[in-house]
């Protein structure tokens, strides 16, 4: 008896099996594709803001918790973005007659969003990924994933930019070889992982010139964490570190982990 179906066409079945299975995937992604180059754009560009908001002069130099400003970034998915009353805590009482904060005092005095000058009202974004991407603050802050591997040494920046085009490849980098980006401040164990990534900022607050600090620290402080080699010791120590804090690396590589 000859064959039921030729070589090919048996190919082609478990091609279909395969896309078959990835279908809801593909769905989610389907149409989204074109709009896709806009999300890749504008790196280390500052982007114009209604109002020239500085974090070296906010997070590094007056030392303000990310926190303080970004209320839910350890709770929630979304980092949150500060409403008028939070800069009006202090600028009802400094830089009061600042022409540059005038759309905070007037968004304050109508109650709307601050607003530019065209009338438009809101930050200009500087980050996002696609819709279809899910993402999610709280999980990277508990494990303990500063916020510079995926902004840049925001703490140093006047004006905000992008720290890095957040690609599908760049994502899987870290959820591939999780132990070569995961820090530990091995003199502080009293500290959460959570804690050590705000932590780092008061120590470079504490030593501007970062004598003190490990190579690891400088690279994350000074955005460059993206080139730095790890040791064989820290790659070891990022082992155990996926143990302690319960890393799922297997699942992390999942496309349902990002594709939901
Ligand atoms: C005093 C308030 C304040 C503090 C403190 C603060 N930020 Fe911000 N942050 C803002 C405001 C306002 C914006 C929106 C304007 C802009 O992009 O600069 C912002 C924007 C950002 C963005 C870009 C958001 C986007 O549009 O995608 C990142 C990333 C960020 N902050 C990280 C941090 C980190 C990390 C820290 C701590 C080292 C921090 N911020 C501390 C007020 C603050
Ligand atoms: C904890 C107090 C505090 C908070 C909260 C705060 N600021 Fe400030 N801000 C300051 C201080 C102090 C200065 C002066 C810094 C300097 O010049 O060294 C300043 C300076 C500024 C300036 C520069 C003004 C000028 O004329 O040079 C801008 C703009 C500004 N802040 C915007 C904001 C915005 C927008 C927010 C809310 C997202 C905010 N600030 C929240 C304390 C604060
Ligand atoms: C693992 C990477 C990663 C880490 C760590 C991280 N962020 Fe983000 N952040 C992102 C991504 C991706 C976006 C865009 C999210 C979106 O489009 O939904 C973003 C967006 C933001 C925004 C814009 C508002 C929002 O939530 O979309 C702010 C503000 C922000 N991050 C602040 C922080 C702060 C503060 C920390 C540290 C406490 C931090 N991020 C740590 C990847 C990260
Ligand atoms: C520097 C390392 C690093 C980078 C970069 C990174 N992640 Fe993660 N991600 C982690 C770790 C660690 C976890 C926690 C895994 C666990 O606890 O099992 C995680 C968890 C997640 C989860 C699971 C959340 C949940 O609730 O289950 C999602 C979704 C996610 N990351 C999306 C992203 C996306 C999208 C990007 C790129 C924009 C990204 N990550 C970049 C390290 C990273
Ligand atoms: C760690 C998070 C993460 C995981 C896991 C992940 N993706 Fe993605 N994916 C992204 C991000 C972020 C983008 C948007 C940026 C981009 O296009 O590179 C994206 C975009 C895409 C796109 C749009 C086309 C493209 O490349 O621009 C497709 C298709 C896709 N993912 C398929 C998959 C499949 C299939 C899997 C499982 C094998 C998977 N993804 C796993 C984060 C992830």
């Amino acid at each position: 008896m000859g064959q039921l179906f030729n070589p090919k066409a048996n190919s082609i079945a478990k091609l279909s099996l395969i896309i078959g299975g990835s279908l809801p995937v593909l769905a989610i992604l389907g149409g989204h594709l074109i709009s896709n180059s806009s999300y890749n754009t504008k790196v280390d560009v500052p982007l114009d803001q209604p109002v020239p908001f500085s974090h070296r002069h906010h997070a590094w130099e007056l030392g303000i918790d990310c926190r303080y400003c970004h209320t839910s970034v350890e709770k929630s998915g979304f980092a949150g973005i500060p409403d008028t009353e939070t800069c009006m805590t202090c600028h009802s009482q400094i830089w009061t007659n600042s022409p540059l904060l005038e759309p905070v005092r007037k968004s304050y005095e109508t109650g709307l969003p601050i607003k530019w000058a065209s009338g438009e009202s809101g930050w200009n974004l500087v980050n996002n990924v696609p819709e279809f991407v899910y993402f999610d603050h709280s999980i990277h802050i508990a494990k303990g994933i500063s916020c510079n591997t995926c902004h840049g040494d925001v703490q140093n920046m006047h004006i905000t930019w992008k720290g890095q085009n957040f690609t599908m490849k760049w994502c899987l980098q870290c959820h591939t070889e999780p132990e070569k980006y995961l820090y530990v401040d091995k003199t502080r164990p009293d500290l959460t992982p959570r804690e050590q990534v705000f932590n780092l900022y008061v120590k470079q607050q504490e030593d501007p010139k970062m004598k003190s600090l490990s190579k690891r620290e400088i690279a994350l402080l000074t955005g460059t964490n993206e080139r730095y080699r790890p040791s064989k010791e820290e790659i070891e120590d990022g082992k155990k570190l996926i143990t302690e804090r319960n890393i799922k690396v297997k699942q992390l590589q999942d496309c349902w982990t990002c594709h939901r």
